[in-house]
């Protein structure tokens, strides 16, 4: 989604700074970009369609400014062009916006009446000449900020540069995500901290209406009232290098190689000699688990763990589902949204609704401060770290062992601490094979499937999503038992079946169905902790078997590195792959 930088101060570095922060959010996702800076009191503005390579190669970096707001957009109301591009400029205000201003039309029609025109297809341009509207009437910025925000319906994150006060950057935000962030004798604004981790680690997270204005020095949060507020400064724990690739090809690869130790922070969290930081869930005798996407999948295995050990019904749904139904819950339901952004707007606005009805929430989130952690009753942190990839790998991963620990919690399990030492190196082992050879066979093929039974088909629908995405492949995972229904119609000779079968209980059923797909030419690669070997299969890949609570956390790893392979011998855009944003903050 898109993404907003913003610089104030004194070191006259604007256009560097904002560049740089555009390029490490190129991960949320975008098809334009642009620029607005100072330079002898004026604003210039340079936008361009695609790559941000695009609009570096137009900018002149020897220019000295001292305030700049930057974008990187990802389009929603009219096709990505420059026209469309941000910032959007009307006589004294130049913004940049993330999110989607609903009422725009009804805006555009009051501002049509008054002589107005328009020449993007862009919600924006109506936002920022509404501001400019008010303005002519406030004649006073802040309160102009303070009147949009009780006018404006959707989801904004603005950075705003008003020529009457270019000795000031403001912002304004309302469910889209964007950060304050502090330096010295400079200052800036982001949508994330991956932004600004370049020249600072401190930053202060604006909530909804707040209003930001900032100078080189100084910092001031208003809310709805107009009244000054106290914001707690927080320092990202991670460095600028750590978010960056460290000689990794792809973020996707590095994030995927950090999955020992994300395991081993995230479980050492909640899980030492005893449980801890886990709130208490014994008032509660049925759990929905709501989210998008991967971390909706965790939540199937989720509640496969939970349902089969702790004897409590789950029911699990996509968010975008699940807001706009008629739930059944109570006081003795617990909603848990699971969510590596925290800030996908399908999944806040279940928070929202289940919290007006009075519903307890639990976020199961990465990013530190984000919306969905700052909403929910009680949080329980993914120790994944920044993750850049759009393909999320080892968030996945972190929230599967959340998953697994709260199942423990929920039995009192506490007879797994010494397997639970051995999976990083289990991990490690995994990502240390060679997929190639594997992903050789397949990468050519149109369509790949993808079945399981049982906890392994929440596996299979995670492992054919990573194909999906970042391969472009058509990939569909089935219930085993499923396919003979209709979809088996669909195999013929070579159609490449990765078969996941690690629960013994249903391996028979499982091989059996494999044999059926088999039978019509498929090529099988069988991912299993079973000791079989036989001839319903092509290729194998053997994976060390654990304890239930922790297979699913293993199964994955080969899954995950086979769709990178396959995208990597398919020439794609891995850590970007097209039409996607890291974090979905529109509906
Ligand atoms: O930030 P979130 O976990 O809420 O994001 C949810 C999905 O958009 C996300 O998992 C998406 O499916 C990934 N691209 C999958 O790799």
């Amino acid at each position: 989604m898109c993404g907003i930088t913003g610089y104030i101060g004194k070191n006259n570095n604007a256009i560097k700074v904002v560049m740089d922060g555009l390029e490490s959010l190129e991960y949320r996702g975008y098809d334009s970009s642009g620029i607005a800076y100072t330079n002898n009191n004026k604003l210039n503005v340079i936008k361009e369609k695609g790559k941000i390579i695009n609009l570096k190669n137009n900018i002149d970096f020897n220019i000295k400014s001292n305030l700049a707001i930057g974008h990187t957009r990802w389009a929603t109301h009219g096709e990505p062009n420059k026209v469309n591009s941000h910032p959007h400029q009307v006589n004294k205000f130049t913004i940049v916006h993330n999110g989607i201003i609903e009422n725009y039309i009804e805006l555009k029609e009051e501002l049509l009446k008054n002589n107005y025109t328009f020449k993007s297809s862009t919600d924006t341009e109506i936002a920022v000449a509404y501001i400019d509207f008010i303005y002519k009437k406030e004649k006073d910025i802040l309160k102009t900020l303070n009147y949009i925000t009780k006018v404006f319906r959707g989801s904004y994150a603005l950075g705003i540069i008003c020529n009457d006060d270019l000795n000031n950057l403001y912002a304004v935000r309302k469910t889209s995500p964007l950060i304050i962030a502090k330096g010295t004798n400079e200052n800036y604004i982001a949508s994330d901290v991956p932004a600004i981790l370049k020249y600072t680690n401190k930053y202060m997270l604006l909530d909804d209406y707040e209003i930001a204005k900032i100078s080189s020095d100084n910092i001031e949060i208003y809310n709805q009232k107009l009244e000054l507020v106290t914001k707690d400064t927080l320092e990202f724990e991670g460095t600028y290098e750590s978010s960056m690739k460290n000689g990794y090809e792809h973020f996707m690869l590095k994030e995927i190689h950090e999955e020992p130790n994300v395991f081993k922070d995230t479980i050492n969290t909640y899980l030492d000699k005893d449980f801890k930081n886990i709130p208490g869930f014994s008032k509660y005798n049925n759990i929905h688990i709501v989210a998008c996407g991967s971390a909706y999948h965790t939540g199937l295995v989720g509640k496969y763990l939970i349902e089969k050990y702790a004897n409590i019904p789950v029911y699990v749904e996509v968010a975008s589902e699940y807001r706009y139904k008629h739930n059944f819950y109570d006081e003795k339901t617990l909603v848990i949204l699971v969510s590596q952004s925290g800030e996908t707007a399908d999944t806040l606005a279940c928070l929202k609704k289940v919290k007006e009805d009075g519903i307890d929430t639990l976020g199961i989130v990465n990013v530190v401060g984000s919306s969905v952690a700052r909403e929910s009753k009680y949080v329980m942190y993914t120790k994944a770290g920044c993750e850049i990839a759009v393909a999320t790998t080892k968030a996945y991963l972190a929230q599967l062992t959340v998953f697994s620990v709260i199942t423990m919690y929920l039995t009192n399990n506490k007879t797994l601490i010494e397997e639970i030492s051995t999976i990083p190196t289990l991990i490690d082992n995994l990502i240390n094979k060679d997929y190639k050879p594997i992903a050789k066979e397949i990468y050519k093929n149109k369509d790949i499937f993808f079945i399981g039974r049982g906890i392994d088909y929440s596996i299979a629908m995670e492992g054919s999503l990573k194909l999906k995405e970042i391969s472009y492949i058509n990939s569909v995972a089935y219930q085993a038992g499923e396919l003979k229904h209709g979809t088996i119609s669909l195999i013929e000779k070579n159609t490449p079946v990765i078969a996941i079968s690690t629960d013994d209980t249903l391996s028979e059923k499982t091989i059996s169905n494999i044999k059926e797909v088999k039978a019509r030419g498929a090529k099988v690669i069988f991912v299993t902790n079973q000791n079989i070997n036989d001839n319903f299969y092509d290729i194998k890949i053997d994976i060390p078997r654990v304890n239930e609570l922790l297979q699913p956390i293993l199964t994955i790893v080969p899954l995950q590195l086979l769709a990178y392979e396959v995208a990597k011998l398919n020439k794609c855009d891995i850590d970007k792959p097209r039409n996607l944003a890291k974090s979905v903050t529109v509906e």
